[in-house]
Formats: C-alpha cells, structure tokens, sequence
C-alpha cells in the first residue's frame, strides 16, 4: 500500500511503485477525467498537477509521487479553475472534448504562475496539449477572458 496526497486528501493505493500514475488514478481509483492519450508524455490529455505544476500522468510511475498533492480534473478548484471554466463555456471551446481535462489543468497552471499572460506565454505554456479538433484559438480566447 502507498498513501499518496490526492485533491486534498490522503488516499491508499495498492498498485505497484512502477505504475504510471494515469492507470492509479483511472484503473484502481476510477477517476476517469484525467485521459489517456499518447501514454508516452506527448499529447498532454493526462496532465495532472503535483503540487500545483503540470505534471503527465503516464509517464509519472507512482514511486515519483512522494508526498506531492496531486490533483486531478476531479478536483481542480480555485479562483483560477472558476474562471476558466466559464470562459470555457462562453467562448464555447470544446468540440470532442477529449483532451479539455488536460488543456484545463495545464491553463489553470498557467493562470496561477502568470494571471495575465501574453499570447506567447499561453502558447508556450499549452504547447504540450495536442487537440485533434485545432479548438487552439478558443483555448488562447477563453484563457484571455478568464484572465481579466
Ligand atoms: Fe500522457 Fe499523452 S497520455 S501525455
């Protein structure tokens, strides 16, 4: 058993140390908002925060978490996540869906390190968040409305 920090609370888990952290938290805790993509760090649909930063959940083994707060989409919350989410909405970002969780978590990172960020900071900092659809442009849009 392994007791990790998770969206504020402490959680026991029976995998293995080497298990990416993507298959804890979807396969033994069914927290299903963090997407499996690439599982090889390169499309961002499981990005997570430990402690605050993004971090990608497939290519993090369970051993690298330490005593590091992870949060998931599930319990993504604050100031910054609340005006995302609503900038989201009314700029009417999401098409499939598929990779919001993550472009969501790596924003709200983003807000929270830059709470006005230019277009090359935003595209710097969500560079690692592949959306098939190419819903870029509202993501840059809506990160600029929640940033006001
Ligand atoms: Fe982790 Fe693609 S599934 S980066």
């Amino acid at each position: 058993m392994t007791t990790i920090k998770l969206n504020g609370k402490a959680v026991e888990v029976k995998a293995e140390a080497d298990t990416p952290l993507l298959w804890v938290l979807r396969g033994e805790l069914a927290l299903t908002g963090t997407k499996y993509g690439c599982g090889t760090g390169l499309c961002g649909a499981c990005t997570v925060h430990l402690d605050g930063a993004p971090a990608r959940a497939c290519v993090t083994p369970l051993s690298a978490v330490g005593g590091a707060e992870v949060t998931t989409i599930e319990g993504l919350a604050g100031p910054e996540a609340k005006a995302l989410t609503e900038a989201w909405i009314d700029v009417d970002v999401v098409q499939c869906g598929y990779c919001q969780p993550g472009q969501l978590m790596s924003a709200s990172a983003l807000l929270r390190q830059t709470p006005q960020p230019t277009d090359a900071q935003i595209d710097e900092a969500m560079s690692g968040n592949i959306c098939r659809c190419g819903t870029y442009p509202r993501i840059r849009e809506a990160i600029h409305q929640a940033a006001k």
